[in-house]
């Protein structure tokens, strides 16, 4: 029987106060070695998805290339479809495979242009991607194991429909202040500490300057 849905491992470098990036700014949190241990997950992983929003700031490629590994199917959640044909994502997308997903409110320009290039695009939800059926779908896909890469707002939106299985956090020896950063967990706060994560702490492991911390149910 196929699983409804694949195992999610949300994946983030973060800064001492729970940073991690800045508002139309990139910055780099990440030490080489921390670099090479996201690419080992990366080619472990069948599929790595980001937010729209990380794209965008980023541009990232989202390949494994610090280690020596298979790509995974690179993932844009993106609902009106506006992700840019000279974004390095789109660029590779002939030799790295890539789908976009996008909400019913894209635009037939956007569309027909998505559906021109050599990418799978999926209509998935109404206004924004439903990612509970986004998940069914890559299931179908025969995709186990999504790494989940952030942005912040696509992180929250996970946690609040208790689609994270594991977590590996490298906490890093940075501070940026709460002025135009991004949060880990990204938007309205929770109500409460009853939205508390049902998550276990496995293992803390140091490595060079960081500390990364792995959180399974
Ligand atoms: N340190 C790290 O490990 C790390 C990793 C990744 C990113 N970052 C940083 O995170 C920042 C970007 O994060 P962000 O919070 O601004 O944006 P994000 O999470 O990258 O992207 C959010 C966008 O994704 C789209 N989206 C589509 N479906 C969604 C859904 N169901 N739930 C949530 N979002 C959905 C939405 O735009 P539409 O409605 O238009 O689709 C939404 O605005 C950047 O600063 C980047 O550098 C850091």
């Amino acid at each position: 029987m196929v699983n409804s849905k694949p195992k999610v491992t949300l994946s983030a470098a973060i800064t001492l106060d729970g940073k991690i990036g800045q508002k139309n700014k990139q910055i780099v949190l990440s030490s080489k070695s921390d670099k090479i241990r996201v690419h080992k997950l990366r080619s472990k992983s069948d599929a790595i998805l980001v937010g729209k929003n990380t794209v965008q700031q980023d541009d990232p490629l989202l390949t494994v290339r610090y280690t020596k590994g298979k790509n995974p199917i690179r993932i844009i959640l993106d609902s009106h479809g506006t992700i840019k044909n000279n974004s390095k994502i789109i660029k590779t997308c002939k030799r790295v495979p890539t789908m976009v997903v996008v909400s019913e409110l894209v635009s037939k320009s956007n569309l027909n242009r998505l559906q021109k290039l050599p990418i799978d695009v999926i209509v998935c939800g109404k206004t924004q991607v439903n990612i509970t059926k986004l998940l069914t779908i890559l299931s179908k896909k025969g995709i186990k194991n999504v790494l989940l890469e952030g942005g912040g707002t696509l992180n929250r939106s996970f946690l609040k429909k208790n689609l994270i299985d594991e977590m590996v956090i490298a906490l890093t020896p940075y501070v940026l202040g709460s002025e135009n950063t991004v949060s880990l967990f990204e938007g309205i706060s929770f109500p409460s500490l009853k939205m508390k994560l049902p998550l276990k702490l496995k293992t803390v492991k140091k490595s060079s300057n960081e500390i990364i911390l792995n959180y399974k149910i």
